[in-house]
């Protein structure tokens, strides 16, 4: 097929193309890079030998869009391109809103115009909300999201499933993905936070390397086993290969919702322990207070994706540890942009 990835040049975009390549389709990325790098997609197609077609453009540039579909025969469309700092999308709500919803309402229409309805959507378990309990199914409601990021996740899954409701053509997919993490085993491509991580893993990575003295452990007073927070880790390699999974969705029209998760939570303290086996390098720590907004514990019913589309997480908890620090020992500045 051919596909568009719309912030394609990021860390899980990039990671996708990857796979998308040697499943033997063709990409088109359309990224403005506010939060990436074109070297991601250089090293993408060494990595595959192939070559990938990068426009630099805002998802919210309908001309660019619309270019885009005229110069490129499209079969189906996936939507990573967005903002994804949830303290920053407090402070700036309007800069989420914009992105994110209006982003995916001008790609929305660009696509109707040019007769492309088959669209694979990034979101998120922050959609289930505050109060719902775990595992997460897919059947369950939305529920109260806590921040703008989140809300406008859900607003976008409801605008989707309007579109697919008025017509019948469209096939939209909703991935909601737990946490991904980890890089891909050439340690070529992996995650470059801009800044100071606002993620574990990279934070972790980051200290082990140098550039962090000391993780600062978010809360140790919940009511888990060691009392750190219980996440659904999952490895960015087996998340890519699931959007290459999801694509045997958009032949069904309607709106399909997908966890991709592994089924199993792990916590703070039990990621750090783990970095340590697998790396040898230990990780200074102190605990400090609970961080605003964050749940003790979720994680994924994974069971759906397994069903309907074949996918299941393959990788552990080591592979994402020992993949994290190749990519991160290989590159201490990222992708130095
Ligand atoms: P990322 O920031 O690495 O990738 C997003 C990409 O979108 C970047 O390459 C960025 O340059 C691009 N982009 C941002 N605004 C744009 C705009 N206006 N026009 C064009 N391109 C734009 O993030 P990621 O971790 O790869 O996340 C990809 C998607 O998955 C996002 O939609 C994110 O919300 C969603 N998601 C991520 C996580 C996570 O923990 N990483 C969890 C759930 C959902
Ligand atoms: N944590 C620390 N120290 C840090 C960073 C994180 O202790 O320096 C802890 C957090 O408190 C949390 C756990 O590590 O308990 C995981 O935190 P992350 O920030 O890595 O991930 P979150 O679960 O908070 O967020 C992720 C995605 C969001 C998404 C959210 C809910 O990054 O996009 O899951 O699905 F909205």
């Amino acid at each position: 097929m051919n596909i568009l990835v719309t912030g394609g040049a990021g860390y899980i975009g990039s990671h996708t193309v990857l796979e998308l390549l040697t499943s033997g389709h063709n990409v088109v990325v359309l990224d403005n890079l506010c939060n990436a790098s074109a070297e991601s997609l250089k090293r993408v197609e060494q990595l595959t030998g192939k070559a990938v077609t990068f426009y630099k453009a805002d998802i919210r540039d309908r001309a660019a869009l619309d270019k885009v579909f005229k110069s490129h025969r499209i079969d189906a469309v996936i939507h990573f391109a967005g903002l994804k700092a949830v303290g920053e999308s407090v402070a700036k709500p309007l800069d989420y809103y914009s992105v994110n919803v209006g982003g995916s309402v001008v790609l929305a229409q660009a696509m109707a115009q040019a007769g492309v309805t088959k669209l694979i959507f990034s979101s998120s378990a922050t959609v289930y909300g505050e109060d719902a309990p775990v595992p997460y199914k897919e059947t369950m409601p939305r529920g109260k999201t806590s921040n703008p990021y989140g809300t406008s996740k859900a607003m976008i899954e409801q605008i989707l499933t309007d579109i697919s409701i008025a017509d019948p053509q469209w096939s939209v997919v909703l991935l909601r993905y737990f946490n991904p993490v980890g890089a891909h085993p050439s340690g070529q491509i992996g995650e470059d936070p801009q800044g100071i991580p606002n993620n574990l893993m990279p934070f972790i990575a980051q200290v082990a390397v140098g550039r962090r003295e000391c993780l600062s452990i978010f809360g140790d007073d919940y009511d888990t086993e060691d009392g750190t927070c219980e996440r659904d880790y999952v490895h960015v390699v087996d998340l890519a290969k699931g959007h290459v999974s999801a694509l045997q969705a958009t032949e069904r029209s309607g709106t399909h919702i997908y966890n991709l998760g592994t089924g199993t939570g792990t916590s703070v303290k039990q990621m750090v322990e783990a970095f340590e086996r697998v790396t040898g390098v230990t990780i200074p720590y102190q605990i400090a207070p609970r961080r605003a907004g964050d749940l003790p514990a979720f994680w994924a019913d994974a069971s759906k994706a397994g069903k309907e589309l074949g996918w299941c997480a393959e990788l552990g908890i080591e592979d994402m540890m020992r993949d994290t620090w190749r990519w991160q020992q290989n590159n201490p500045t990222g992708y130095s942009r």
